[in-house]
């Protein structure tokens, strides 16, 4: 079982703005199969990680552009299925308006490759429908945007809400196991029980 890291580099469009952003693609799997979560920017660095192996789903935590601008072109090299949760089409729309996701993405769902399981945590505030992918037995979260090492994801722009955010995050996160790695979109790794701490932080400066 392993948990494989690509960082990509390229830019996030929302409300008018464009910004630089370098993203966080992870491969979960093994020698066999894999999942990819969040096909961003660069399809021929993923797929190079990739290699011969199965992709079992092309999974999306949310679907600001960043995050799912190479899931079709992954998705067809590798004839595997994007998933994401239905609370996102909005803004899935902006980007495929012509393609849909293949299968939604819900609270509770498991999914599976090379051995390792991980449960679909939905955890809205960033956008609608932000979901985390949780790893028991790896002790490991994959957080989206939802969680960063230093606070919760953004909420200034639209389709956003901070104190959804903080409900998830309070609710669904931070009652994980304090050993939990937190393997972000952006950014380096946490861990929960190093941000459940600053909960109260968050909450007064308000992101
Ligand atoms: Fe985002």
């Amino acid at each position: 079982m392993t948990v494989e890291h690509v960082a990509t580099s390229g830019t996030f469009s929302l409300d008018g703005g464009t910004w630089e952003v370098e993203n966080n693609v992870w491969l979960v799997g093994d020698r066999s199969e894999v999942l990819v979560i969040d096909a961003a920017h660069d399809a021929d660095a993923i797929a190079e990680a990739v290699g011969d192996r199965r992709v079992v789903a092309v999974v999306c935590t949310h679907a600001h552009d960043d995050h799912v601008n190479q899931a079709p072109a992954l998705a067809d090299r590798f004839a595997a299925p994007i998933l994401l949760n239905p609370a996102e089409a909005p803004l899935w729309e902006m980007t495929w308006p012509d393609r849909k996701p293949d299968r939604e993405l819900v609270d509770g769902d498991l999914l599976r490759a090379g051995g390792v399981e991980l449960r679909a945590l939905v955890t809205p505030g960033h956008s609608p429908g932000s979901t985390c992918l949780y790893a028991p037995e790896l002790g490991v979260l994959f957080s989206g945007d939802t969680l960063f090492q230093g606070g919760p994801g953004a909420t200034g722009r639209s389709f956003s809400s901070f104190d959804t955010i903080i409900s998830s995050i309070t609710e669904r996160l931070l009652s994980l196991p304090p050993g939990t790695e937190v393997r972000t979109g952006h950014g380096g790794s946490t861990s929960i029980g190093d941000e459940a701490p600053q909960l109260e932080e968050w909450i007064v400066r308000g992101h």
